[in-house]
């Protein structure tokens, strides 16, 4: 299967580092021009630079806007007013016990993990079934189906964009358009690299710690290894291409078999 993307334009929320940067990497190889996102104008510069240097021939550009508000996403919309690919990848993740989290904690959550794909996804929709062509996903998490209980908000956050991205699955019908959730399980980022040493020690190679962490936290897991942010951005550029055309309104796992499910 030789994926070719190149003509496209995608947008990746949060790829200054993790999953995003990933991603981002993932289509550009497939040939797609790739508009790279963080808060953070000089991380966004940054990362654009070194992409360049990786990807030789490859077309980045950088918005640094924060997306979870109304405000950031404009400044988006002005500098991109178009894309064929949306990838809603940013998301925020921390552990608090449940019934200490106060009002203003879950509408951050909500705002940041939820209404930012919903707002991108409205803005760029239209375009791309006049156009006949596009695709949207988001990325949630394991989080969205087995509801961790030191992480409810979080959880909560990914199981609304099942219903999110079904519903505007629903919304395209017939168009072209496809919209998808990819559920990434547990992924070797640098968060998780300090969450890892924080369980099991600063002070155990890396390889140790892993299989550790995984035996002792993860034991549900297939793969018993956490999963590369390549291996997610693999399932996002197969659904950004032409192949995956009769793949909508679903929820793809890349979870190293971590959901005990038989059904996807
Ligand atoms: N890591 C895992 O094990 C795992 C597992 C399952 C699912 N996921 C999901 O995968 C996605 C990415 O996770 P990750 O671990 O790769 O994240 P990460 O390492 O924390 O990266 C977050 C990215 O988002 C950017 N960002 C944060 N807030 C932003 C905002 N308001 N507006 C724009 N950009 C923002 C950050 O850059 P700046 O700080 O410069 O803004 C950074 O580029 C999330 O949706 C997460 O829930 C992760």
């Amino acid at each position: 299967m030789n994926i070719d993307l190149s003509g496209r334009i995608a947008f990746v929320s949060g790829s200054t580092r993790g999953i995003g940067r990933a991603i981002a990497e993932g289509l550009a190889r497939a040939g797609c021009a790739v508009v790279i996102n963080g808060r953070d104008a000089e991380r966004v510069t940054a990362t654009v630079g070194e992409l360049e240097r990786d990807i030789p021939g490859a077309t980045f550009t950088g918005v640094a806007a924060d997306v979870s508000t109304a405000e950031g996403a404009s400044v988006l919309f002005e500098r991109l007013p178009d894309v064929d690919v949306l990838i809603n990848n940013l998301g925020i993740f921390g552990p608090q016990p449940v019934l200490e989290i106060e009002d203003d904690e879950w509408r951050r959550y909500f705002e940041v993990n939820v209404l930012s794909g919903i707002r991108l996804a409205r803005h760029y929709l239209p375009g791309m079934t006049e156009r006949g062509w596009g695709r949207v996903q988001f990325i949630a998490s394991d989080s969205a189906v087995v509801t961790p209980v030191e992480m409810v908000h979080y959880g909560m956050t990914k199981t609304a964009l099942l219903a999110v991205s079904r519903g505007y699955a629903k919304a395209v019908a017939g168009t072209g358009v496809t919209v998808n959730t990819v559920i990434a399980g547990p992924t070797h980022t640098e968060g998780v690299e300090e969450f890892v040493a924080e369980l099991v020690g600063a002070d155990v190679p890396w390889d140790e710690a892993q299989a550790r962490f995984m035996a002792e936290h993860r034991p549900n897991s297939l793969v018993r290894r956490l999963i590369e942010p390549a291996e997610i951005a693999n399932m996002v550029v197969y659904l950004s291409s032409e192949y995956a055309s009769a793949t909508t309104g679903g929820a793809l796992r890349v979870d190293g078999g971590y959901i005990d499910s038989i059904l996807p």
